[in-house]
């Protein structure tokens, strides 16, 4: 299913990314549900798959973590079932996922699908990430507050919320709606029947992250191995004192590995092209020989890119979950940053060269790229 998105995104930036929320009344029309409710629960039943259930009972909330065995204890309302990056799981859901490509990819994250019975929700909060949030089927209501200083607090020790707001929007949102909510803006959806939520979350890394990913690169790569020097060390009154320009010193040795930005970038790339949530990652038994993908391609077989995996660019470098590809074969490089799908024309004469076509091989082998359509 081919996703088209109603949205003027020029002015949809230039207004409410990161600005404010807003509802996109049929942002998608003649919406239709990649899952259904008994495709996520099946999925809430896998290992592997991250998700929750959340209830509440006169005030009492509760949580419970999956993989989940049944739901036969479930009652008919007050429970909401929340799965995380359905797109590494499910195809068809993640295709929900691209109509936001007009923001760059490094900035999405996953999609998560939440099932609602009447009353269910997860109660009032506030979120870190930018958020999209779909209304598939059913209908729910979904309230937004204004960004102000606002307290948060555990009615379950898995479950951060805030305190009643004050709404600026409040709306009942029907299939195809989109809600956009910016990072801290307090919302709730409260379902009105049964209701399947999309939310198509974004990434933004913290300093403290960013710190400690380029700490792990430092290690790894042995970096930063220049030791402080102070060949003009300055008396001072009281020996334990250590004077301004030496914490300067410091602090510029500090910058001084960061500002090298060949690693920076090499660093970074390899740090957010990581996806945060795991793969369905099932490598081809037996492995291809690279002949066998070029005669696949060549009789006009695809390539599909597996859910979640990120492939990321920074100039003419591409970096797949974690790993940077070089290659002479810019653009063969590209159609594989760029597309989800990718067929013979978009490799151009890079499979002519031995070593592109070991380097695709090993992506397949790796379970990266699958053959076959999504
Ligand atoms: C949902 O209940 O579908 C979304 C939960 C949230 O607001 O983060
Ligand atoms: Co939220």
């Amino acid at each position: 299913m081919d996703y088209q998105l109603d949205l003027d995104w020029p002015d949809f930036l230039q207004r409410y990314w990161q600005k404010r929320p807003v509802v996109l009344k049929r942002g998608f029309k003649h919406f239709v549900d990649p899952i259904s409710p008994d495709e996520l629960a099946g999925l809430a039943m896998e290992p592997e798959v991250d998700s929750r259930l959340v209830s509440h009972q006169n005030g009492k909330w509760q949580v419970s973590h999956g993989p989940f065995e049944s739901y036969d204890h479930l009652g008919e309302s007050n429970w909401s079932l929340l799965v995380q990056a359905v797109d590494h799981w499910h195809e068809a859901s993640a295709a929900l996922m691209r109509p936001f490509r007009f923001l760059p990819d490094w900035r999405i994250d996953d999609l998560m699908i939440s099932f609602s019975v009447p009353g269910g929700g997860v109660g009032p909060h506030f979120d870190q990430y930018d958020v999209f949030i779909i209304q598939g089927t059913g209908r729910r209501r979904w309230r937004v507050g204004d960004k102000v200083p606002m307290k948060q607090h555990c009615p379950h020790p898995d479950l951060l919320q805030v305190e009643p707001f004050d709404a600026i929007i409040d709306e009942e949102m029907e299939p195809g709606d989109i809600l956009y909510i910016p990072p801290g803006f307090p919302h709730e959806g409260y379902s009105l029947e049964n209701a399947v939520n999309y939310s198509v979350g974004f990434r933004a890394p913290s300093g403290r992250e960013l710190i400690s990913g380029f700490a792990d690169y430092v290690l790894a790569h042995e970096l930063g191995s220049h030791r402080f020097s102070d060949p003009a060390v300055q008396g001072r009154d009281c020996p334990a004192t250590i004077l301004p320009q030496e914490i300067a010193g410091i602090r510029q040795m500090m910058l001084d590995v960061i500002n090298q930005p060949d690693h920076f970038e090499q660093w970074f790339g390899e740090f957010i092209s990581q996806s945060r949530h795991e793969l369905d990652i099932a490598p081809p038994e037996p492995p291809y020989q690279p002949d066998e993908i070029y005669d696949a391609l060549q009789q006009g077989d695809t390539l599909t890119r597996l859910g979640g995996l990120r492939v990321l660019r920074i100039g003419d470098t591409v970096f797949v979950n974690g790993e940077q590809i070089e290659s002479v074969h810019q653009q063969a490089l590209n159609s594989l940053a760029h597309h989800s799908v990718v067929r013979q024309e978009d490799f151009a004469d890079a499979l002519d060269d031995p070593s592109f076509l070991a380097q695709l091989a090993a992506l397949v082998n790796s379970g990266y790229w699958f053959f076959g359509d999504e």
